[in-house]
């Protein structure tokens, strides 16, 4: 395998000019935290020195923090395979997790199941046992889908394994049996191609501050197909989702389009912070970050055949590209401390208990060179058994 020449003949490989990388950090992380684009930082100063120290309150219209949710969505809403109206940018995953599980249990009154996904991310777990006990209904993990089933919601993703759905089957099979929809795109926005309105989709919710570098806490976007976006009857109906929230109403009347899923105040500094960042994305194809994202993984799956399955690593992601999101999990008895060790040497992935190595790759700025790096480094950790080095401080056993 020519690791030079793959990089070599890497469309996406000037991309990573815009980012600020440190020379002597390999950044295997960005499925968790994205790395830092050019610009931001210039930016948000911009905001604060400007618009907010100078501008103060008249900013919210003058300077267009006002409409930041629904202009930043519409930005966003090439990458997700979305119109423009579609797609609105505002808290987090859960949160947003909790107002679409609700409003679709509400367009289906009469079914009483939420089908939900064993091991998805135990946040998404938390909120749908939640909305379940507070609309008195079922959730089950198991079984097929059924006519008892008013939405069923899962990952596109797995946080852990990397495996990827097929979203067009799984929606046309709830839709079948008249069930709604609703995918967590935690590990695919900025990472893979989607294609919501391709795919018949009703309700999605992403994530903005990993694979789309928004910063850290940066807000989540949550994605209304068309055919809902007059009939939103939401829990958190804040004054941000009223018809006219300045005349101050006693009475909460909803605006017939996505604004009805805010709540509150926008965030600003975090949703100027993650508007910049997604400039990164100008130019860039996403069916080419799919490819890399696939390429990427590959090759560190060759790697680890080569070099360390001998070691008693086992491989958790599927080997099978097209069923595979951007990030490699190996397991290993000694995974926290091989990873601690790693990143003391500058190659930052990430530990997911219980034996869980996980390796992030933003086909923006990561190489197929430092694919090869991290995988020569977990190699010689397990030769050396230099892992020992490491304490296991911070894990509660
Ligand atoms: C798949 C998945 N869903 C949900 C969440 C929770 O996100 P938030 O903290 O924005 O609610 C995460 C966080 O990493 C995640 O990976």
């Amino acid at each position: 395998m020519d690791i030079k020449l793959l990089d070599k003949n890497d469309p996406l490989l000037p991309f990573r000019k815009r980012f600020k990388l440190k020379k002597g950090v390999n950044y295997l992380d960005g499925n968790s935290l994205g790395a830092l684009p050019r610009g931001v930082t210039k930016h948000v100063q911009s905001v604060m020195k400007k618009e907010w120290g100078v501008g103060l309150i008249r900013s919210w219209n003058e300077a267009g923090w006002y409409d930041a949710p629904v202009r930043i969505g519409a930005k966003l809403a090439p990458l997700l395979g979305a119109k423009p109206h579609e797609v609105i940018v505002c808290d987090t995953i859960s949160l947003n997790l909790y107002k679409l599980l609700v409003m679709a249990a509400r367009l289906r009154p009469e079914r009483k199941v939420i089908l939900a996904e064993k091991g998805n991310f135990p946040s998404d777990t938390y909120i749908v046992e939640s909305v379940a006990r507070l609309l008195n209904m079922q959730v089950r993990y198991e079984g097929e889908i059924d006519e008892t089933v008013a939405v069923h919601t899962l990952s596109h993703i797995n946080y852990k394994s990397a495996l990827k759905q097929d979203m067009a089957l799984v929606t046309r099979a709830a839709h079948e049996k008249g069930s709604l929809i609703i995918w967590d795109l935690a590990h695919s926005s900025g990472a893979v191609d989607l294609k919501l309105d391709a795919c018949h989709v009703n309700f999605a919710v992403g994530c903005g501050y990993k694979f789309l570098n928004g910063g850290p806490g940066a807000p989540s976007h949550i994605y209304v197909a068309e055919q809902h976006l007059n009939a939103i009857d939401q829990p958190l109906s804040g004054w941000f989702g009223h018809k006219n929230p300045f005349a101050f109403d006693e009475s909460f009347e909803a605006v017939s389009d996505i604004r009805a899923i805010l709540t509150s105040t926008p965030q600003y500094l975090s949703l100027a912070s993650f508007e910049k960042a997604l400039e990164v994305y100008d130019g860039v194809s996403m069916q080419a970050v799919e490819r890399k994202g696939q390429a990427l993984g590959d090759v560190m799956i060759a790697l680890y055949d080569e070099h360390l399955s001998a070691f008693g690593v086992g491989l958790e992601t599927t080997r099978e590209s097209i069923h595979r999101g951007n990030h490699v999990s190996f397991t290993h008895e000694h995974g926290y401390k091989i990873v601690q060790m790693l990143i003391k040497q500058g190659i930052i992935g990430d530990f997911r208990a219980p034996n869980i190595m996980r390796f992030g790759f933003n086909p923006l700025y990561v190489r197929f060179k430092d694919i090869y790096d991290c995988v020569m480094a977990i190699k010689k950790c397990l030769d050396t058994k230099s892992y020992n080095e490491m304490t296991m401080q911070g894990i509660v056993t």
